[in-house]
């Protein structure tokens, strides 16, 4: 069984397609053991609540610095003996110690194809305004593991979703997330759960068929 935590930040619908995939089978073998926030508010925290799952928050603003905030952190991503920590909308940049501790055993989902539209300040709609504003007619979202860097890590699922004509910046985040973001997360937890993940000839990964 591949225990999980997730970490949100808002609106937690990727941590619902998480809940409902284990739910109905298309997660296996897999637990969700705990949510952890950043924001007390955050609604991804009543969606943990409603489907009985352990919420924590752990807010910068109750720590004297950063760095407490960032142990506080660990320590809470600890308290739920993770195999695997997701983070479904997490839009806090990761401690050093957190990412070394827990390497190869992070994933995180981004609203594009990385490497296009990521990095530095491409996070959430400001993604999806970059996307409009160059005018590229084919975005998406990818999972991918996390590294030292932002948005560098090894690229584990990647699915494409078209560009609308009319498009703003939220009818696009919404249609990445219904076509894509909800499809990958969900599959990429599966893959990593039940072992499906191989690496080809260059070292990459791709996800073997059921
Ligand atoms: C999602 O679109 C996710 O891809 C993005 O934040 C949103 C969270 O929505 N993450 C990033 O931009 C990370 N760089 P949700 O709270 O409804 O899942």
């Amino acid at each position: 069984m591949l225990r999980i935590v997730v970490l949100v930040s808002g609106g937690g619908t990727n941590l619902q397609a998480i809940i409902d995939s284990i739910s109905n089978g298309k997660i296996t073998n897999t637990k969700l053991c705990g949510v952890i926030s950043n924001k007390k508010d955050a609604y991804a925290l009543l969606r943990a609540e409603k489907a009985g799952v352990p919420g924590v928050s752990v807010s910068k603003k109750d720590y004297a610095s950063g760095e407490q905030f960032h142990e506080a952190l660990l320590a809470a991503i600890d308290s739920f003996s993770p195999d695997l920590v997701v983070l479904a909308g997490f839009l806090v940049i990761l401690p050093k110690q957190l990412v070394e501790k827990y390497e190869g055993r992070i994933i995180n989902i981004h609203p594009s194809l990385i490497p296009s539209f990521c990095g530095d300040g491409f996070y959430g709609l400001h993604v999806h305004e970059a996307v409009l504003a160059r005018g590229v007619k084919v975005t998406g979202a990818t999972v991918h593991f996390v590294d030292s860097g932002t948005d560098t890590g090894s690229i584990l699922l990647q699915k494409a979703v078209s560009v609308q004509p009319g498009d703003t910046p939220e009818v696009l985040q919404r249609r990445v997330m219904e076509e894509a973001e909800w499809n990958i997360l969900p599959a990429a937890i599966d893959g990593i759960a039940n072992g499906r993940f191989k690496k080809d000839a260059n070292g990459n990964y791709y996800m073997e068929e059921k």
